[in-house]
């Protein structure tokens, strides 16, 4: 199973700061029956150019895998495999952004796309609609039980017609008050791929089995089979392991 959304590399972004805490989070992605885990730390095109962001992304990583390399052999083969990532931000002319290829998602062309928190309005959707024509790039728009509350559903429809993923956060399952609503959108097959958006030992966990399990005990095997295949399809193995 793939995590593949995850805040786990050490001083990216808000998520895990330091090298220990993202081996234990990896630690907790395995019992969690995860063996693959993409890192995608927050990028701004406001805050960083691209060439800071990857040398620091390069850097982090460097960091995290010497720290594997230090780890006994047998504790070695219980960590997941890993790829790279990000998690962009909305821009309205991300269609002009040739540097969306370092973005992506393992080496594929899908890459994690953190739409406004605020109302999105026609615009934003009609730009993702010229986007898709315009580029070879996919968004999967990330953590919609975020904001769906205060969307328009017709915006969401709009976004499953232009062949938009959509992902969830494995804690939509686990909280008693979005279960439901989870669960019916991904028996509509109107989400994706669930993952677990972990920020570190303090913040948000390593989930992602457990939701799995909801999952596969609500709405049967094939439904969460379905969910792995797509984080698969969405971040093609580079065939990195730690
Ligand atoms: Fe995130």
């Amino acid at each position: 199973m793939t995590d593949l959304h995850t805040h786990i590399l050490p001083g990216m972004d808000d998520g895990v700061q330091d090298v220990e805490t993202s081996l234990e989070m990896l630690r907790l992605e395995w019992t969690q029956g995860v063996d693959r885990v993409v890192f995608t730390p927050h990028f701004h095109w406001q805050r960083e150019n691209i060439k800071t962001f990857l040398a620091r992304r390069e850097e982090s990583l460097s960091r995290l895998v010497e720290a594997i390399h230090r780890l006994p052999r047998e504790e070695r083969a219980t960590l997941p495999r890993w790829e790279v990532g990000a998690e962009v931000d909305w821009i309205p002319d991300l269609a002009q952004r040739e540097e969306l290829c370092q973005l992506c998602l393992g080496r594929g062309n899908y890459f994690l796309l953190e739409l406004p928190f605020g109302l999105w309005s026609g615009q934003i959707v009609r730009q993702l609609c010229e986007f898709m024509g315009r580029t070879p790039y996919i968004p999967v728009i990330s953590h919609l039980d975020r904001y769906w509350d205060w969307q328009w559903s017709s915006h969401i429809t709009d976004l499953l017609q232009l062949g938009i993923p959509i992902q969830l956060r494995a804690t939509a399952l686990l909280k008693l008050f979005s279960r439901g609503r989870a669960l019916r959108a991904i028996d509509r097959g109107q989400v994706h791929l669930l993952a677990s958006d972990c920020q570190g030992i303090r913040g948000q966990l390593p989930d992602l089995g457990r939701a799995m399990d909801i999952v596969k005990r609500r709405l049967g095997p094939e439904q969460a089979h379905r969910l792995c295949r797509w984080a698969e399809a969405v971040c093609p193995s580079r065939g990195m392991t730690t």
